[in-house]
């Protein structure tokens, strides 16, 4: 099983919609149970406030025939290096606030989402942009050219 955490700073907008697009994308493909899937904060202030999604991403993913389920925000721990695979941040700011928390990437599991494509750069947060289209369309691509690289790699195994 290929365990994937995606992380941003609030655990309330892109992570949570990169969990249910990849979610989305691997159950349509048909290898959903090869998968474990959540998403996480670095920051702990809306787990605080027990956040579920914030409603404009909902609405985005909503528009996108994208399904969800009940989520909660939740700050990732340092256990999550042991137990997930891939822990994938939305910029680099992510990254590096991961590293704080989950110590030495000693096993080269951290990535930006964006890494996996031609063009690795950061999402942007749409918390401050409000622009929750280029924030849905940079995840979506981000999901397809991650899940390229996992069948890649994992030919045999998926
Ligand atoms: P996210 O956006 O990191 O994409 O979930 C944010 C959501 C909430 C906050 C910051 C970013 N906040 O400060 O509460």
């Amino acid at each position: 099983m290929i365990k994937v955490l995606f992380v941003c700073l609030g655990n309330i907008c892109r992570s949570p919609m990169a969990e249910f697009i990849f979610k989305d994308m691997v159950n349509k493909k048909g290898i959903s149970e090869r998968f474990y899937i959540d998403s996480a904060a670095t920051s702990n202030y809306n787990e605080l406030e027990k956040a579920g999604m914030y409603g404009d991403a909902k609405d985005m993913l909503r528009k996108m025939n994208v399904p969800f389920t009940e989520h909660m925000s939740r700050q990732i721990r340092k256990e999550d290096y042991d137990k997930f695979d891939y822990i994938l941040g939305m910029e680099e700011k992510n990254v590096n606030n991961i590293l704080k928390i989950i110590g030495d990437d000693k096993d080269n599991k951290v990535f930006r989402l964006l890494d996996f494509t031609e063009t690795a750069r950061d999402i942007s947060d749409p918390w401050y942009s409000g622009d929750f289209y280029s924030a849905y369309y940079d995840i979506l691509y981000g999901c397809e050219n991650f899940l390229k690289y996992i069948e890649n790699k994992n030919i045999k195994k998926l």
